[in-house]
């Protein structure tokens, strides 16, 4: 299978003709090829999205939402096909795969509503007989950059908000997961949004993302990913007076307190550190427990990885599938031996699987460290792999500041049947999502997604906060007394 790119409605190959492999990570095997494209393809893709943009945003809302809709029905209908897909080119098991394409269809069910909604405010003006409102207004041409860990689900939560609101979209999904932007243009297609309105552009970050990111038409960039990317992209549009919108990194913590119940505790860490193989940006990488509990919960801890089963995520028996690809693969490996030297004490774990079946893919045994201190770089850095840290603390105050203490602020969580504890960690614990007695992922997507510090630059996906990325508001003010009024002068009489 050849992936093309989707531009004004067409399927069409990339100006420079070329394709790479998108492996199989459960397996090795080359399962398609994906177009390498070069910056003359975004520009075709942008000068055609601003020409139907300006005819999208005269469709009223309510018709716009439409469209999202029958997209929603067609992504249901769909489901278990869309999730197996999602499998093999991802990795993650067949249930959390399913999980990913229900936060699809929940998206554009969400967004779709919003299409009688889009509400501004309409409020008194200081003068009489005039009135004033504000409204959202599209802002054109939007450009999203999504990553490989949620090829559906990011991507629905950028271009169902941006295409309610009257945008058009250019979307660079990330090279490894291009089967499922495929079926989501064509579903789009099928669900009738006019050509132009949306495309999808193949390619690399530092020649397709990077057109895109500095097209002058292109008006914002929302962008999912590595900080080290973000970064770069937020430096570039700085110089461009360009809004962006960043996701990226976590170091997120479950806390267990000693009153916790140990049982959810383990419940709650297993599936959010080994979940998708700790490659989401909300997977739980530090525990911070209270020293009296602390041998008991590493005993249930063990106990729980020892059952789980490590393979191909088609399996619907197997809880843990592989890692996306070699690179990530080393780059786990490395992190776990700096835990090594740094002191950590490897509690299970901490090697490659390369046995029997697990010798194709790109496998990594669910790791534990314990004796970590907050200080060292497994406490601190993102290793985006199944690697958890365990630390001890005496104190809420302490969980609390440990928490704290890293340059991310995604999600955290805290175990605890204590009230007053659960009250103090939902005003102190320093990120944009907090979970009370369950693990740091999770997120739905009526609610804002996103996080503080190092996570990204104060938007939000999801909810109706992703409307502000992709609107601007403008202010209007009706006078009909007939006379020129002056604001903040003629207010007197
Ligand atoms: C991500 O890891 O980039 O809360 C997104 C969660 C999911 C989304 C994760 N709903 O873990």
């Amino acid at each position: 299978m050849k992936i093309q790119n989707y531009i004004n409605g067409e399927w069409k190959e990339p100006s420079t003709g070329q394709f790479a492999p998108v492996i199989n990570p459960a397996t090795g095997e080359t399962i398609a090829e994906v177009a390498m494209s070069g910056p003359n393809d975004i520009d075709e893709a942008v000068q055609a999205a601003k020409e139907a943009q300006r005819q999208w945003a005269l469709v009223p809302a309510p018709k716009r939402a439409e469209v999202l809709y029958r997209v929603g029905m067609l992504l249901k209908e769909r489901k278990e096909q869309l999730a197996r897909l999602l499998t093999m080119e991802m990795g993650k098991v067949i249930e959390e795969a399913r999980g990913e394409v229900q936060e699809g269809i929940d998206m554009a069910f969400y967004m779709a509503g919003e299409g009688r909604r889009l509400f501004g405010d309409t409020t008194p003006s200081e003068l009489k007989d005039k009135f004033a409102m504000s409204v959202r207004v599209p802002v054109g041409v939007v450009g999203i950059i999504t990553p490989w860990n949620f090829p559906i689900a990011i991507a629905t939560w950028k271009s169902f908000p941006a295409i309610v609101a009257g945008n058009a979209v250019v979307w660079k999904p990330a090279p490894e997961t291009p089967i499922m932007a495929q079926e989501l243009a064509r579903i789009f297609e099928e669900a009738g949004l006019p050509p132009g309105v949306f495309h999808v552009v193949h390619g690399d970050g530092p020649t397709v993302g990077n057109a895109l990111v500095e097209h002058p038409d292109v008006k914002v960039i929302s962008f999912t990913g590595s900080n080290e990317v973000g970064r770069m992209i937020a430096e570039k549009c700085g110089r461009l007076l360009k809004k962006v919108s960043l996701e990226m990194g976590g170091k997120n913590a479950v806390i267990v307190m000693d009153d916790a119940d140990l049982t959810l505790a383990v419940d709650g860490i297993i599936w959010s550190a080994f979940g998708t193989s700790g490659q989401r940006c909300t997977a739980c990488s530090r525990v911070i427990v209270h020293e009296w509990v602390k041998q008991e919960l590493e005993r249930r801890l063990l106990e729980a990885v020892k059952t789980l089963k490590i393979g191909n995520g088609l399996d619907e028996t197997v809880k843990v599938g592989p890692v996306i690809h070699e690179e990530a693969l080393q780059k786990i490996d490395r992190y776990v031996r700096i835990g090594v030297e740094e002191g950590a004490k490897l509690l299970i774990g901490g090697h490659r699987l390369r046995e029997g079946d697990y010798a194709r893919g790109f496998y990594y045994a669910p790791t534990i460290f314990t004796d970590v201190t907050p200080n060292m770089r497994i406490a601190r850095e993102e290793i985006f792999g199944p690697v958890v840290s365990i630390m001890s603390v005496r104190s809420l105050d302490e969980a609390i500041a440990v928490n704290n203490s890293v340059d991310y602020g995604l999600s955290s969580a805290i175990f605890t049947r204590d009230v007053n504890r659960v009250f103090r960690a939902m005003r102190d614990l320093d990120t944009g999502i907090v979970y009370v007695n369950a693990g740091t992922t999770g997120a739905e997507i009526h609610l804002p997604f996103g996080g503080t510090k190092g996570t990204g630059n104060g938007h939000r996906d999801s909810g109706v906060a992703a409307l502000d990325v992709f609107t601007e508001w403008r202010s209007i003010y009706v006078d009909f007394s007939g006379k020129l009024q002056r604001a903040q002068i003629d207010t007197d009489d």
